[in-house]
């Protein structure tokens, strides 16, 4: 049974956000370009954890989920280079991501793929896809004016609604009891993952305010001064008080 796949309220409420976002070429272009080395990381865990299951359905599966990650990794960078290319083909220079409010598909998001049961990975994985498939719906919609990048999307987005039903179905196969404990804890770990990103990001803001404050505001006094004091200093150069070498053996 599939489940149903809409996008979320939050993202409903933040469309003129996400449609500002998306509305640059530029950062269209370096967003697509970091979608693509975030699927090709997701890839490459889920083809680590095929190795380690001892369930061979499980492999199988997640085979194929780590050959789908590895084509969007191919779609999104071809997209995001096409998009470059348009733009005169130069590197992309640094622009505001909005990575906040506009993230890709978080995949395993740093979860130690070794360390994890097949059913705690499933109910990662299965929020992780979900979220991804939710967000890439909205993604699409406000690409309207983009029919190349819009397609991309659509194309991944039927993959990732796979990943999400797959996984979901798998949980409840190998956890038919604890199913739901675990996608709670799953939950749980998301939010706080989700609360260290914030803080990171408003760390790091904070620290660049400090330190635009302390350049406008306590430097200038300085550079004063010391101007100040190179004005009184007589000009060219003026022999020290150093001891002459009659009196030191220096
Ligand atoms: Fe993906
Ligand atoms: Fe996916």
């Amino acid at each position: 049974m599939a489940l149903a796949l809409r996008a979320r309220t939050f993202d409903r409420l933040l469309y003129p956000v996400h449609r500002w976002v998306w509305a640059d070429e530029r950062r269209r272009a370096e967003k697509l370009l970091t979608f693509a080395e975030t699927e090709r990381d997701g890839g490459r865990d889920l083809s680590r954890a095929a190795e380690r299951t001892r369930d061979p359905l499980l492999r199988r599966l997640y085979l194929r989920h780590s050959l789908d990650e590895q084509r969007h990794a191919g779609l999104f960078l071809a997209r995001g280079l096409a998009i470059l290319a348009e733009l005169g083909g130069a590197s992309p220079a640094a622009t505001f991501q909005a990575s906040a409010f506009a993230p890709g598909e978080r995949g395993l998001d740093d979860l130690r793929v070794d360390e994890v049961a097949d059913d705690s990975l499933l109910a990662f994985l299965h929020l992780s896809e979900k979220a991804a498939a939710q967000r890439f719906i909205i993604y699409r919609e406000v690409l309207s004016a983009d029919a190349a990048t819009r397609d991309v999307f659509g194309d991944v987005l039927a993959d990732e609604a796979f990943h999400m039903n797959y996984t979901y179905a798998q949980l409840r196969r190998v956890a038919p009891r604890r199913y739901g404990l675990r996608l709670w804890a799953a939950r749980l770990s998301r939010l706080w993952k989700g609360y260290l990103r914030l803080a990171t990001a408003i760390g790091s803001m904070m620290g660049r305010v400090v330190l635009t404050v302390q350049y406008f505001v306590i430097l200038p006094p300085f550079a004063l001064l010391a101007k100040r004091a190179a004005r009184r200093l007589p000009a060219g150069w003026t022999p020290g008080h150093r001891p002459s070498p009659l009196e030191s053996q220096y």
